[in-house]
């Protein structure tokens, strides 16, 4: 089983739905037994919640349903569960740098990095903006999960 995990500051926005998203692409793929994924936050503040009710809406419209999940904080521990743990921006980058354990860094890589050719390294956090703001965190989702995908079927199926 190759296991990814997204992260993000809140896991109620972004890396939430980042999970939803790939899962949806790795069961149209046929993958589900192969592949796994999780999400969480580097912050505590919405441990036990579901994913913010715009980032719900939003992926629902896309046919994905995040309304099953539930917040987490990402802990040392999942650098040795994960193969793939994922940062959606360069301050989740550096947080989890900082709990990664030694010799697990390879492990840790930003997301937008699987979608080289959409012309931005970081997905924006969308907690303070409008609606569209959670359009254009889905469409980056979608293109960098295809990337990681790609990514994975190259180096471990
Ligand atoms: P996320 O968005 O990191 O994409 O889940 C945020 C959600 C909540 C907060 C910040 C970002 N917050 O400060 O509560």
């Amino acid at each position: 089983m190759v296991k990814v995990l997204f992260v993000c500051l809140g896991n109620i926005c972004r890396s939430p739905t980042a999970e939803g998203v790939f899962r949806g692409l790795v069961e149209r793929e046929g993958l589900s037994g192969q592949i796994e994924a999780d999400s969480a936050g580097v912050g505590s503040w919405h441990i036990g919640s579901p994913p913010d009710r715009r980032a719900q809406a939003a992926a629902l419209h896309r046919g994905i349903d995040l309304s099953g999940q539930r917040a987490r904080q990402v802990k040392a521990e999942d650098f040795h569960r994960f193969d793939y743990v994922l940062a959606m921006d360069s301050d989740n980058h550096r947080d989890l740098t900082g709990l990664c354990p030694a010799g697990e860094k390879d492990r840790l890589h930003m997301f937008l990095k699987f979608a080289p050719n959409i012309g931005h390294t970081e997905v924006p956090d969308p907690y303070y903006d409008g609606e569209n703001g959670f359009e254009i965190v889905l469409d980056m989702i979608e293109a960098a999960s295809e990337g990681l995908l790609a990514d994975i079927r190259d180096k471990h199926l």
